[in-house]
């Protein structure tokens, strides 16, 4: 069956990828289109990647017949369900509003299934005016997914949240004469589906003895911070960490603990195939003991002591040898002279796409704080100065910038 999946601004629109991933699977074709506001939460490149098709969210973009896109499209979809369907959609539609590339197909969509998906706040939810649009939308033969009850983004519970994909698939299928769809069992339940971007965060500490080790000060904030902001996004996060008091919060984040930057090497190469982009922004030690003692080691009398170093793996040059078409690499540049010069030539050295440099001069940059100055460098030549900005905004940035 031929699908139209509509998506608009609401949190809930990082499981749509989701839900693309799942009616591919169960052998339909899938049209997605979005609102401007939707793409705040989740990417293009997410949407095209899961549904195999370009994007459509601009009325009047390049390369689209401008007038006529829409009335192609509620011509190719023989049904359309969107997810999350936000308070606004869902009024525009009830109003005859149509002012944008999703709202204008769902007006001509006519004569066909057509599904929302309601998503937002318990009050919103509650409003009048929500209530009666969602009652005048039902008469005229719309049919609305209830939403669940839970946990909502807002930091509330209540009725609101949007039902997890495999329910909504169950609503299509319920309803949908003659469906062609597989059996619920047949879906998978994890973030397996969506596309994956590996990340390294924190510091490795490089064993001295049983109780020393090399390390550095690195908190793990900014690899943590971007880990969060791909899983908004849509994306399922291979987060390889070192030692951290960082936490994570989101379901789509899968975290491996590791200490060492030669466990970091292996855990880092053995993830990268599967994952379609890379961000390393660990701190990596360069150079590790060439010996480590079991026990602790002892004082020797008055005299100083030697340590031997020998090198560790470069993980991200290695990442840039095994890249294969298709797959992204990002990495980082910490640097306190000729920054600009150093980042380019790291950038071309192991094969990026992207360096963001952040440089040790900067107030407010690097480790342990909060916030964070950078500049992204592209192996296309552009080059992006932030603000400064919380390293939260700053992972967005390099999410919007790198990934999109
Ligand atoms: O060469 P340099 O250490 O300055 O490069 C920094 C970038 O390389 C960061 O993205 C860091 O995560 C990565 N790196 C790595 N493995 C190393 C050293 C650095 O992945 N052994």
């Amino acid at each position: 069956m031929r699908i139209l999946v509509g998506i608009t601004g609401g949190i809930a629109a990082y499981k749509s990828p989701q839900l693309v991933r799942l009616l591919r699977k169960a052998g339909h074709e899938v049209q997605c289109v979005a609102t401007r506001h939707a793409l705040q939460f989740v990417t293009p490149l997410t949407l095209e990647t899961v549904s195999g098709r370009r994007l459509y969210a601009d009325l009047f973009a390049d390369g689209n017949d401008h007038t006529t896109e829409h009335i192609s499209l509620k011509d190719w979809g023989e049904i359309m369900v969107v997810a999350p369907a936000t308070a606004n959609i869902i009024g525009k539609l009830a109003g005859g509003i149509a002012d944008d590339a999703l709202s204008a197909l769902l007006l001509a969509f006519t004569g066909k299934p057509l599904y929302l998906a309601p998503a937002m706040n318990t009050q919103m939810w509650e409003n009048p005016a929500v209530q009666r649009n969602l009652a005048r939308l039902e008469a005229d033969g719309v049919h609305i997914i209830p939403p669940a009850s839970g946990s909502l983004a807002c930091g509330t519970e209540g009725i609101g949240r949007m039902p997890e994909p495999e329910e909504i698939m169950e609503h299509l299928e319920l309803k949908v004469e003659n469906p062609t769809t597989q059996t619920n069992s047949q879906f998978p339940t994890t973030h397996s589906e969506l596309p994956k971007v590996l990340v390294t965060a924190g510091p490795t500490y490089e064993k001295i003895d049983a109780v020393r080790f090399i390390g550095n000060y690195s908190s793990g904030k900014m690899g943590f911070a971007l880990a969060e902001a791909l899983a908004k996004k849509g994306f399922a996060v291979e987060l390889v960490a070192g030692p951290t008091a960082c936490r994570t919060t989101h379901p789509a984040i899968h975290r491996t603990d590791v200490e060492s930057a030669r466990e970091m090497y292996a855990a880092a190469t053995a993830l990268f195939p599967s994952c379609q982009a890379a961000i390393l922004a660990a701190a990596v030690a360069d150079y590790r003991p060439a010996q480590t003692a079991d026990h602790k080691l002892k004082k020797q009398g008055d005299s100083g002591m030697t340590l031997e170093l020998v090198q560790n793996p470069d993980i991200l040059a290695t990442l840039g040898q095994m890249k294969q078409k298709g797959q992204r690499l990002i990495g980082f540049a910490l640097e306190t002279d000729h920054e600009a010069d150093n980042a380019l030539a790291k950038l071309e050295r192991k094969r990026l796409d992207y360096i963001i440099l952040n440089s040790l001069r900067d107030e407010g940059s690097g480790f342990g704080v909060d916030t964070n100055r950078v500049t992204i460098f592209g192996s296309d030549g552009s080059r992006h100065t932030s603000p400064l900005l919380s390293k939260a905004e700053v992972a967005e940035l390099i999410v919007a910038r790198c990934l999109a």
